[in-house]
Protein backbone atom coordinates (compact mmCIF):
# COMPACT_ATOMS: atom_id res chain seq x y z
CA UNK A 1 0.00 0.00 0.00
CA UNK A 2 1.34 3.53 -1.13
CA UNK A 3 0.32 6.45 1.31
CA UNK A 4 0.64 9.71 0.06
CA UNK A 5 1.74 12.15 2.47
CA UNK A 6 1.76 15.02 0.12
CA UNK A 7 -0.02 18.25 0.99
CA UNK A 8 -3.49 18.37 -1.23
CA UNK A 9 -3.50 22.14 -0.70
CA UNK A 10 -0.56 24.84 -1.19
CA UNK A 11 1.80 25.42 1.60
CA UNK A 12 1.75 28.67 3.33
CA UNK A 13 4.60 30.96 2.26
CA UNK A 14 5.46 31.29 5.65
CA UNK A 15 6.88 27.91 5.65
CA UNK A 16 8.39 27.57 2.06
CA UNK A 17 10.06 30.95 2.19
CA UNK A 18 12.84 32.24 4.74
CA UNK A 19 11.66 35.37 6.16
CA UNK A 20 14.24 37.83 6.15
CA UNK A 21 17.89 38.81 4.65
CA UNK A 22 20.47 37.35 7.12
CA UNK A 23 22.60 40.40 6.38
CA UNK A 24 19.57 42.06 8.07
CA UNK A 25 19.63 39.97 10.91
CA UNK A 26 22.55 38.48 11.79
CA UNK A 27 25.29 40.34 13.05
CA UNK A 28 28.06 38.26 11.56
CA UNK A 29 27.16 41.02 8.29
CA UNK A 30 27.04 44.42 10.58
CA UNK A 31 29.67 46.58 9.49
CA UNK A 32 32.17 46.20 12.66
CA UNK A 33 35.95 46.45 11.00
CA UNK A 34 36.82 44.27 14.07
CA UNK A 35 34.01 41.94 15.12
CA UNK A 36 34.00 40.37 18.87
CA UNK A 37 32.84 37.06 20.16
CA UNK A 38 32.93 35.07 23.16
CA UNK A 39 34.65 31.76 22.76
CA UNK A 40 34.24 28.25 24.87
CA UNK A 41 31.72 29.72 27.43
CA UNK A 42 29.99 26.46 27.13
CA UNK A 43 32.52 23.78 28.67
CA UNK A 44 34.62 23.91 31.55
CA UNK A 45 37.71 26.06 31.66
CA UNK A 46 36.74 27.68 28.40
CA UNK A 47 40.08 28.22 26.84
CA UNK A 48 42.66 28.33 29.75
CA UNK A 49 43.96 24.58 30.60
CA UNK A 50 44.83 26.03 34.35
CA UNK A 51 43.59 26.14 37.93
CA UNK A 52 43.96 29.65 38.04
CA UNK A 53 41.63 31.51 40.02
CA UNK A 54 37.59 32.45 38.63
CA UNK A 55 34.81 32.75 38.99
CA UNK A 56 33.80 30.62 35.84
CA UNK A 57 31.84 27.77 35.88
CA UNK A 58 29.61 25.52 33.55
CA UNK A 59 25.87 26.41 35.24
CA UNK A 60 23.30 27.14 33.20
CA UNK A 61 22.85 30.78 35.06
CA UNK A 62 26.64 31.53 34.43
CA UNK A 63 26.91 30.46 30.72
CA UNK A 64 23.77 32.78 30.21
CA UNK A 65 24.88 35.59 32.24
CA UNK A 66 27.70 35.77 30.44
CA UNK A 67 25.72 35.82 27.05
CA UNK A 68 23.54 38.34 28.39
CA UNK A 69 26.38 40.26 29.58
CA UNK A 70 28.18 39.97 25.80
CA UNK A 71 24.94 40.97 24.18
CA UNK A 72 24.39 44.09 25.96
CA UNK A 73 27.92 45.02 25.32
CA UNK A 74 27.31 44.49 21.33
CA UNK A 75 29.53 42.08 20.95
CA UNK A 76 28.89 39.91 17.17
CA UNK A 77 29.19 36.22 18.27
CA UNK A 78 28.90 33.41 21.07
CA UNK A 79 30.91 30.66 19.54
CA UNK A 80 30.47 27.20 21.63
CA UNK A 81 33.32 24.24 21.75
CA UNK A 82 31.83 20.98 20.58
CA UNK A 83 33.41 18.41 22.74
CA UNK A 84 31.96 15.27 23.99
CA UNK A 85 35.27 14.14 26.13
CA UNK A 86 36.96 16.29 28.26
CA UNK A 87 40.90 15.98 28.32
CA UNK A 88 41.75 14.43 30.79
CA UNK A 89 44.62 16.33 33.72
CA UNK A 90 43.58 17.49 36.50
CA UNK A 91 41.51 19.80 35.42
CA UNK A 92 40.11 17.42 33.15
CA UNK A 93 39.56 20.23 31.04
CA UNK A 94 36.65 21.34 28.60
CA UNK A 95 35.23 17.79 30.45
CA UNK A 96 31.78 19.50 31.83
CA UNK A 97 30.37 20.63 28.58
CA UNK A 98 26.94 21.92 27.62
CA UNK A 99 25.87 20.49 24.02
CA UNK A 100 25.41 23.29 21.54
CA UNK A 101 22.31 22.99 19.57
CA UNK A 102 20.51 23.11 22.96
CA UNK A 103 23.15 25.97 24.41
CA UNK A 104 21.91 27.66 21.27
CA UNK A 105 18.66 27.54 21.55
CA UNK A 106 18.34 28.64 24.71
CA UNK A 107 20.28 31.85 24.92
CA UNK A 108 18.57 32.59 21.57
CA UNK A 109 15.90 32.86 23.66
CA UNK A 110 17.56 34.74 26.52
CA UNK A 111 19.60 37.42 24.08
CA UNK A 112 18.09 40.21 21.68
CA UNK A 113 20.91 40.87 19.27
CA UNK A 114 24.25 39.07 19.30
CA UNK A 115 24.85 36.37 17.23
CA UNK A 116 24.75 32.97 18.59
CA UNK A 117 26.52 29.79 16.92
CA UNK A 118 26.15 26.13 17.22
CA UNK A 119 29.52 24.40 16.67
CA UNK A 120 28.41 21.01 15.30
CA UNK A 121 30.50 18.12 14.74
CA UNK A 122 29.22 16.97 11.37
CA UNK A 123 29.34 13.14 11.77
CA UNK A 124 27.13 12.97 14.53
CA UNK A 125 24.28 14.58 13.70
CA UNK A 126 22.07 13.51 10.48
CA UNK A 127 21.61 16.26 8.46
CA UNK A 128 17.78 16.21 8.34
CA UNK A 129 18.16 16.72 12.12
CA UNK A 130 20.64 19.26 11.97
CA UNK A 131 18.69 21.18 9.19
CA UNK A 132 16.26 21.10 11.25
CA UNK A 133 17.43 22.22 14.97
CA UNK A 134 18.85 25.19 13.04
CA UNK A 135 16.08 25.98 11.31
CA UNK A 136 14.39 26.02 14.94
CA UNK A 137 17.20 27.90 16.62
CA UNK A 138 17.16 30.30 13.48
CA UNK A 139 13.53 31.09 14.25
CA UNK A 140 13.46 31.38 18.15
CA UNK A 141 16.69 33.92 17.83
CA UNK A 142 14.91 36.03 14.40
CA UNK A 143 17.81 35.25 12.07
CA UNK A 144 21.09 35.29 14.47
CA UNK A 145 21.43 32.01 14.41
CA UNK A 146 24.84 30.62 12.86
CA UNK A 147 26.69 26.61 11.94
CA UNK A 148 30.23 26.41 12.83
CA UNK A 149 31.14 23.11 11.04
CA UNK A 150 33.21 21.37 12.63
CA UNK A 151 34.73 17.42 10.79
CA UNK A 152 35.69 16.14 14.13
CA UNK A 153 39.32 15.67 14.98
CA UNK A 154 40.13 14.89 18.28
CA UNK A 155 39.76 11.15 17.67
CA UNK A 156 39.21 9.82 21.56
CA UNK A 157 35.81 11.35 21.43
CA UNK A 158 34.94 10.80 17.86
CA UNK A 159 35.45 7.30 18.40
CA UNK A 160 32.75 7.39 21.00
CA UNK A 161 30.57 7.36 17.99
CA UNK A 162 32.70 4.84 16.39
CA UNK A 163 35.60 4.66 13.44
CA UNK A 164 36.83 8.14 12.70
CA UNK A 165 37.25 8.53 8.93
CA UNK A 166 40.58 9.58 7.65
CA UNK A 167 41.35 13.70 7.36
CA UNK A 168 40.53 13.43 3.44
CA UNK A 169 37.10 11.65 3.96
CA UNK A 170 36.52 13.78 6.93
CA UNK A 171 36.27 17.18 4.76
CA UNK A 172 34.23 14.53 2.01
CA UNK A 173 32.02 13.86 4.39
CA UNK A 174 31.85 17.31 5.29
CA UNK A 175 30.60 18.73 2.10
CA UNK A 176 27.89 16.17 1.06
CA UNK A 177 26.57 16.72 4.53
CA UNK A 178 26.65 20.87 4.11
CA UNK A 179 25.26 20.23 0.68
CA UNK A 180 22.36 18.05 1.89
CA UNK A 181 21.64 20.42 4.62
CA UNK A 182 21.49 23.10 2.15
CA UNK A 183 19.21 21.23 -0.07
CA UNK A 184 16.72 20.55 3.19
CA UNK A 185 16.96 24.32 3.33
CA UNK A 186 16.52 25.54 0.36
CA UNK A 187 14.02 23.27 -2.01
CA UNK A 188 10.20 23.65 -1.87
CA UNK A 189 8.25 20.34 -2.76
CA UNK A 190 9.97 16.95 -2.16
CA UNK A 191 13.17 15.31 -3.48
CA UNK A 192 16.03 13.03 -3.15
CA UNK A 193 19.83 12.92 -1.95
CA UNK A 194 21.37 9.95 -3.60
CA UNK A 195 25.16 10.38 -2.36
CA UNK A 196 28.17 8.77 -1.07
CA UNK A 197 27.50 8.97 2.88
CA UNK A 198 23.43 9.97 2.15
CA UNK A 199 20.56 8.47 0.81
CA UNK A 200 16.81 9.45 1.09
CA UNK A 201 13.81 9.86 -1.07
CA UNK A 202 10.73 12.10 -0.11
CA UNK A 203 12.32 14.26 1.48
CA UNK A 204 11.36 18.09 2.51
CA UNK A 205 11.91 20.55 5.51
CA UNK A 206 9.42 23.09 6.58
CA UNK A 207 9.69 25.76 7.66
CA UNK A 208 12.99 27.26 6.26
CA UNK A 209 15.12 28.93 8.26
CA UNK A 210 14.55 32.76 8.73
CA UNK A 211 17.61 33.56 7.05
CA UNK A 212 18.00 34.04 3.65
CA UNK A 213 19.72 32.70 1.77
CA UNK A 214 20.72 30.36 4.48
CA UNK A 215 22.15 30.84 8.53
CA UNK A 216 25.66 31.84 8.85
CA UNK A 217 27.86 29.10 8.08
CA UNK A 218 31.48 29.29 9.85
CA UNK A 219 34.60 26.50 9.27
CA UNK A 220 37.89 26.51 11.54
CA UNK A 221 39.95 24.03 8.65
CA UNK A 222 43.44 25.06 8.55
CA UNK A 223 44.97 22.28 6.57
CA UNK A 224 44.50 22.06 2.88
CA UNK A 225 41.21 20.12 2.44
CA UNK A 226 40.03 22.34 5.66
CA UNK A 227 41.26 25.56 3.46
CA UNK A 228 39.46 24.56 0.29
CA UNK A 229 36.43 23.69 2.22
CA UNK A 230 35.77 27.10 3.87
CA UNK A 231 36.74 28.90 0.90
CA UNK A 232 33.56 26.97 -0.88
CA UNK A 233 31.17 26.75 1.86
CA UNK A 234 31.54 29.32 4.55
CA UNK A 235 30.99 32.88 5.44
CA UNK A 236 33.84 32.60 8.03
CA UNK A 237 37.18 31.15 8.41
CA UNK A 238 38.62 30.77 12.13
CA UNK A 239 42.38 30.46 12.11
CA UNK A 240 44.42 28.91 14.05
CA UNK A 241 48.19 31.35 13.90
CA UNK A 242 51.44 31.87 15.67
CA UNK A 243 52.59 35.16 13.59
CA UNK A 244 51.08 38.37 12.18
CA UNK A 245 53.02 37.55 9.44
CA UNK A 246 51.69 34.26 8.69
CA UNK A 247 48.28 35.64 9.40
CA UNK A 248 48.56 38.22 6.53
CA UNK A 249 49.91 35.39 4.21
CA UNK A 250 47.16 32.88 5.50
CA UNK A 251 44.31 35.82 5.41
CA UNK A 252 45.38 36.92 1.54
CA UNK A 253 45.12 33.20 0.82
CA UNK A 254 42.20 31.85 1.62
CA UNK A 255 40.23 34.90 0.83
CA UNK A 256 41.69 34.85 -2.93
CA UNK A 257 41.00 31.35 -3.06
CA UNK A 258 37.46 31.79 -2.04
CA UNK A 259 36.99 34.89 -4.52
CA UNK A 260 39.24 33.31 -7.53
CA UNK A 261 37.92 29.42 -7.49
CA UNK A 262 34.67 29.77 -6.27
CA UNK A 263 33.28 33.47 -6.71
CA UNK A 264 32.67 34.61 -3.54
CA UNK A 265 33.31 36.70 -0.06
CA UNK A 266 34.85 35.00 2.85
CA UNK A 267 35.97 36.77 6.16
CA UNK A 268 38.39 35.48 8.52
CA UNK A 269 38.92 35.56 12.66
CA UNK A 270 41.09 34.21 15.06
CA UNK A 271 40.81 33.34 18.86
CA UNK A 272 42.97 33.79 21.85
CA UNK A 273 42.98 34.42 25.36
CA UNK A 274 42.60 38.20 26.02
CA UNK A 275 43.94 39.97 29.25
CA UNK A 276 43.94 43.07 29.99
CA UNK A 277 44.22 45.00 33.17
CA UNK A 278 45.12 49.00 34.46
CA UNK A 279 49.01 48.23 33.94
CA UNK A 280 50.66 45.84 31.87
CA UNK A 281 52.60 44.44 34.86
CA UNK A 282 49.30 43.35 36.17
CA UNK A 283 48.20 41.71 33.13
CA UNK A 284 51.34 39.77 32.54
CA UNK A 285 50.91 38.66 36.06
CA UNK A 286 47.35 37.34 35.53
CA UNK A 287 48.88 35.77 32.17
CA UNK A 288 51.82 34.77 34.14
CA UNK A 289 49.72 32.69 37.03
CA UNK A 290 47.49 30.87 34.55
CA UNK A 291 50.93 29.04 33.58
CA UNK A 292 52.04 28.88 36.57
CA UNK A 293 49.35 26.97 37.86
CA UNK A 294 48.59 25.26 34.73
CA UNK A 295 47.05 21.82 34.06
CA UNK A 296 50.22 20.07 31.76
CA UNK A 297 48.82 17.02 31.68
CA UNK A 298 45.55 17.95 29.77
CA UNK A 299 48.07 20.12 27.61
CA UNK A 300 50.45 17.49 27.02
CA UNK A 301 46.97 15.61 25.52
CA UNK A 302 45.61 18.50 23.85
CA UNK A 303 49.23 19.05 22.06
CA UNK A 304 49.52 15.10 21.38
CA UNK A 305 46.26 15.06 19.85
CA UNK A 306 46.84 18.66 18.07
CA UNK A 307 49.97 17.53 16.47
CA UNK A 308 48.10 13.79 15.16
CA UNK A 309 44.92 14.55 13.94
CA UNK A 310 44.95 17.83 12.72
CA UNK A 311 47.04 17.41 9.09
CA UNK A 312 49.34 20.29 9.88
CA UNK A 313 47.14 22.48 11.04
CA UNK A 314 49.14 22.87 14.57
CA UNK A 315 52.36 21.84 13.55
CA UNK A 316 53.93 24.47 16.09
CA UNK A 317 51.88 23.15 19.38
CA UNK A 318 54.74 21.96 20.92
CA UNK A 319 56.63 25.14 20.96
CA UNK A 320 53.63 27.16 21.89
CA UNK A 321 52.62 24.85 24.83
CA UNK A 322 52.19 28.31 26.58
CA UNK A 323 49.86 29.33 24.35
CA UNK A 324 47.99 26.12 24.87
CA UNK A 325 47.29 26.47 28.53
CA UNK A 326 46.68 29.81 27.83
CA UNK A 327 43.83 30.21 25.24
CA UNK A 328 43.50 27.02 23.68
CA UNK A 329 46.65 27.62 20.97
CA UNK A 330 45.67 30.91 20.10
CA UNK A 331 46.89 34.38 19.69
CA UNK A 332 47.12 35.76 23.09
CA UNK A 333 46.72 39.91 24.01
CA UNK A 334 47.83 40.85 27.11
CA UNK A 335 48.41 43.96 28.91
CA UNK A 336 46.59 47.89 28.98
CA UNK A 337 43.69 48.13 27.25
CA UNK A 338 45.48 50.25 25.18
CA UNK A 339 48.33 47.55 24.39
CA UNK A 340 45.25 45.26 23.80
CA UNK A 341 43.12 47.48 21.45
CA UNK A 342 46.82 47.88 19.61
CA UNK A 343 46.92 43.83 19.49
CA UNK A 344 43.22 43.99 18.13
CA UNK A 345 44.38 46.82 15.27
CA UNK A 346 47.33 44.80 14.26
CA UNK A 347 45.27 41.20 13.83
CA UNK A 348 42.56 43.42 11.63
CA UNK A 349 45.69 44.65 9.55
CA UNK A 350 46.97 41.04 8.94
CA UNK A 351 43.48 40.89 7.71
CA UNK A 352 41.60 39.32 10.19
CA UNK A 353 37.65 40.43 10.34
CA UNK A 354 37.61 39.81 14.00
CA UNK A 355 38.29 37.71 17.18
CA UNK A 356 36.89 35.32 19.62
CA UNK A 357 37.85 35.48 22.67
CA UNK A 358 38.68 33.63 25.58
CA UNK A 359 38.95 35.15 29.35
CA UNK A 360 39.92 33.68 32.55
CA UNK A 361 37.05 34.52 34.18
CA UNK A 362 33.88 35.50 31.15
CA UNK A 363 31.71 37.46 33.73
CA UNK A 364 34.19 39.83 35.15
CA UNK A 365 36.44 40.35 32.61
CA UNK A 366 34.08 41.40 30.10
CA UNK A 367 32.66 44.33 32.57
CA UNK A 368 36.23 45.91 32.40
CA UNK A 369 36.47 44.69 28.55
CA UNK A 370 33.11 46.82 28.08
CA UNK A 371 33.67 50.01 30.01
CA UNK A 372 37.83 50.36 29.29
CA UNK A 373 38.38 48.23 26.02
CA UNK A 374 35.92 48.68 23.90
CA UNK A 375 35.67 52.47 24.35
CA UNK A 376 39.63 52.63 23.20
CA UNK A 377 38.44 50.46 19.89
CA UNK A 378 36.08 52.94 19.02
CA UNK A 379 38.77 55.63 19.01
CA UNK A 380 40.83 53.73 17.27
CA UNK A 381 38.41 53.13 14.31
CA UNK A 382 38.35 49.43 14.68
CA UNK A 383 34.42 49.86 16.01
CA UNK A 384 31.80 52.30 15.65
C1 LIG B 1 38.61 28.90 16.44
C2 LIG B 1 38.53 27.39 16.28
C3 LIG B 1 37.46 26.71 16.84
C4 LIG B 1 37.36 25.33 16.75
N1 LIG B 1 36.35 24.69 17.40
C5 LIG B 1 36.34 23.33 17.41
C6 LIG B 1 35.42 22.64 18.22
O1 LIG B 1 34.65 23.25 18.94
N2 LIG B 1 35.43 21.28 18.21
C7 LIG B 1 36.30 20.57 17.43
O2 LIG B 1 36.30 19.36 17.47
N3 LIG B 1 37.20 21.21 16.65
C8 LIG B 1 37.24 22.57 16.65
N4 LIG B 1 38.20 23.22 15.93
C9 LIG B 1 39.09 22.43 15.06
C10 LIG B 1 38.84 22.70 13.59
O3 LIG B 1 37.52 22.42 13.20
C11 LIG B 1 39.81 21.93 12.69
O4 LIG B 1 39.48 20.57 12.64
C12 LIG B 1 41.22 22.10 13.15
O5 LIG B 1 41.50 23.51 13.12
C13 LIG B 1 42.18 21.35 12.29
O6 LIG B 1 42.06 21.76 10.94
P1 LIG B 1 41.84 20.66 9.82
O7 LIG B 1 40.58 19.94 10.14
O8 LIG B 1 41.75 21.44 8.53
O9 LIG B 1 43.03 19.75 9.87
C14 LIG B 1 38.34 24.60 16.04
C15 LIG B 1 39.42 25.28 15.47
C16 LIG B 1 39.53 26.67 15.59
C17 LIG B 1 40.72 27.37 14.97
Amino acid sequence: MSIDFHPTAPRPVEETEPLRDSRETNPMFNDQKMKLGLFGTNCSYGLVMSHAPSTYEVTWAHTKEIAQRADALGLEALVPIARWKGFGGTTNFNGNCFETYTWAAGLAEATENIAIFATSHLPTVHPIVAAKMATTIDRISGGRFGLNLVMGWVTPELAMFGEQRQQEDRYAFGQEWIDYVLQLWGEKGSFEHHGTYFDGVNLESYPKPVQAPRPVLINAGNSKSGIDFSARNVDINFASLDTLENMKDYTTAIKDKARNDYGRPLSTMTYGLVVARDTEKEAKEVFQQVIDMGDYGAAENVINIALSGSAGSFEHAREFQERFVAGWGGYPLVGTPEQVVEGLGQLNEAGMDGMIMGLVDYNEELKYFGERVMPLMVQAGLRQ
